[in-house]
Parts: structure tokens; C-alpha cells; sequence
């Protein structure tokens, strides 16, 4: 990975909001604190999915009976992200190219690191919207049954539904590459912009090390995708998911026949529990 050019308030530059020195600082801190941090941890998490459906409906559960689940996606999650989304859209518009100052590689990396950006952007819109959102219009809207439905949509079976789809897939495949990129050689130009890997040396680590995070976190992601696709085609053996259900609500309101409330006991004989153990 080579070096990428930090090209705030450079003479001649048309940039003018994206000149702010303290915005681009924070934009570049938020990046990786929370944002990189986040999409570390929730890959990490996801891949529970890979061991299976109860491992994780526990992760899954735990974070969604969290106290203050709101409070802590709106502020740790969602209004850095729309920060740095925004600031880097900003940098997009405003910003001059800069074809032909640099070297070849370190253009195209300059480049990449917008689009990955914004490529990434679309990726969480409709991921958040149909995850998250889905689970946050059922709490609203589903009454006494709201958490509940919430939850269920969220789980293991619900992704399986979601991604029995190839084009849901595909936008995971795309959204997961490019983000894995924009965090890798982000935290490449973070260590420049402050200051902590200066010489070529240092660099030429910090290059290495960034790089095989993105390819580590590009790999768990698309494996986590790939392994909800296949359930989702034969979901316990008995073929695709979508065939089974009508519709995602559908699978939310009829699947895992145990609501959270009332799996606090002995499960009702017969049924599969698809909801694991309450947690304490
Ligand atoms: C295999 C890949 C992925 C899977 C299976 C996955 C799954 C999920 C699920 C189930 C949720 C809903 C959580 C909830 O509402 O409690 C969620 C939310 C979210 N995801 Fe992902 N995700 C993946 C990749 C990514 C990537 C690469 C990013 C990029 C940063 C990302 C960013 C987010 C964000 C910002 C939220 C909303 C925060 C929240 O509600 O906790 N996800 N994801």
C-alpha cells in the first residue's frame, strides 16, 4: 500500500468546507474511533452465525435486551457514522483530482478510498434499513408482541431469509469488500495524518499490517454471508427458506414457536426451539 496524500488547504485547492482542519481531524478520528472499531467487533459477532442458529440468536438477543440499546446506537454508532459520511461526502464534492501530481498507485489508492467510501455508504443505508430499521418498526409498531417480533427479526432465521436471495448476497459481497478496503487503507492514512508512522519504514509495517486486517475482515464477513445463503436455500433440510414462508413477517410472526416471554420454562412439546436459552 502506498502512500496516500493528505491534500487539505493545498494552494490551489477548490476545497472549502473540506479544508476545515478540526472536521477533517474528527473525520479521520471517527473513522476509526468508533466506526472501525464497530465494524470490527459486528463482523466478529456475525460470525457466530457460522457455529449456528443458537450461538447466534445469544449474541443477537444480548445486544438487542441491552439497557439503553437505543442511546448507544444513536450516539456511539449512528451519529459518527453519519458524521464521517457526510464530511467524506463533502470531500467527494469538493475536492480536486489529482490526476497527474502523484505517483500512478498512490492515485488510484486516493481515488479508491473516496468510492470505497461512498460504495460502503449505499451498503449500510439498505443493510441498516432492512436489519436495524425492520427490528425498530416492530418495536414501535407491534404492541405488547413488539420487542419480541423485534428480536425475531433480527435472528439467525430472519437473515437466512434475507440472504436466501442472491441479490442480497451480491450487495453483501460488494458492500463488504469495499468497507473492509475503506477501513484498511483509512487506518493506513490515519497513522499518517497523525503522525504516527512517519518514516518509510514504519509505513512500509503499518501498509502490511492494515492490509491484512482488510483482507481478514473481508474474509469473515463474506464467509458469514456466503454460510446465510446456503442455509438460507436448504433451511433445516428442507429446502429454501422463502419457500417455507410467505414473507419475511410471516417468518417473524410463525417461526420459533417460543416468544422470548414464554420460553422462560419447559418448551412446549413438539416444537423445535428455535429461540436458545434466556439469558440470566
Ligand atoms: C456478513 C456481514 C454482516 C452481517 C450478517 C450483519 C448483520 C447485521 C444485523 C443482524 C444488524 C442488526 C442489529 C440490530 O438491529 O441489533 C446489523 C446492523 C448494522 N450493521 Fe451489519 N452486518 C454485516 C456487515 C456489516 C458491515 C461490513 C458494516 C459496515 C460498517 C455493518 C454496519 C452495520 C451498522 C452501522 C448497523 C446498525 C447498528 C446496530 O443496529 O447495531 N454491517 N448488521
Amino acid at each position: 500500500m502506498a502512500t496516500t496524500v493528505i491534500q487539505e488547504g493545498q494552494p490551489g485547492s477548490k476545497a472549502r468546507f473540506a479544508d476545515s482542519f478540526v472536521l477533517h481531524k474528527l473525520m479521520s478520528l471517527t473513522g476509526v474511533i468508533p466506526i472501525g472499531l464497530f465494524m470490527i467487533f459486528h463482523l466478529v459477532v456475525n460470525s457466530y452465525a457460522l457455529r449456528g442458529e443458537a450461538e447466534f440468536n445469544t449474541g443477537a438477543k444480548a445486544i438487542s435486551y441491552l439497557p439503553f440499546v437505543l442511546v448507544v446506537e444513536l450516539g456511539a454508532i449512528f451519529v459518527p457514522l453519519i458524521f464521517h459520511a457526510v464530511y467524506g461526502l463533502f470531500i467527494v464534492a469538493e475536492s480536486q483530482s489529482n490526476t497527474g501530481t502523484y505517483q500512478y498507485g498512490r492515485n488510484w489508492l486516493y481515488s479508491l478510498q473516496r468510492w470505497s467510501g461512498v460504495v460502503a455508504l449505499v451498503y449500510i443505508l439498505i443493510h441498516v434499513i432492512s436489519t436495524t430499521g425492520v427490528r425498530w418498526t416492530y418495536e414501535a409498531t407491534g404492541g405488547p408482541m413488539g420487542h419480541e417480533y423485534g428480536y425475531k427479526a433480527i435472528t439467525y432465521a430472519a437473515m437466512a431469509y434475507r440472504f436466501a436471495n442472491p441479490l442480497y448476497l451480491l450487495l453483501y459481497v460488494v458492500g463488504i469488500l469495499a468497507a473492509s478496503f475503506h477501513l484498511g487503507n483509512g487506518l493506513f492514512n490515519f497513522g499518517i495524518r497523525w503522525g504516527i508512522t512517519i518514516g518509510k519504514e514504519a509505513q512500509r509495517i503499518s501498509a502490511a499490517l492494515w492490509l491484512l486486517l482488510g483482507l481478514g475482515l473481508a474474509f469473515i464477513g463474506i464467509w458469514t454471508a456466503v454460510n446465510y445463503h446456503l442455509v438460507g436455500r436448504n433451511f433445516q433440510g428442507r429446502g429454501d427458506i422463502t419457500q417455507q414462508y410467505r414473507s419475511l413477517d410471516d417468518l417473524v410472526k410463525n417461526y420459533g414457536p417460543v416468544p422470548v416471554e414464554q420460553n422462560r420454562g419447559a418448551t412446549p412439546s413438539g416444537t423445535t426451539t428455535a429461540v436458545p436459552a434466556p439469558l440470566p
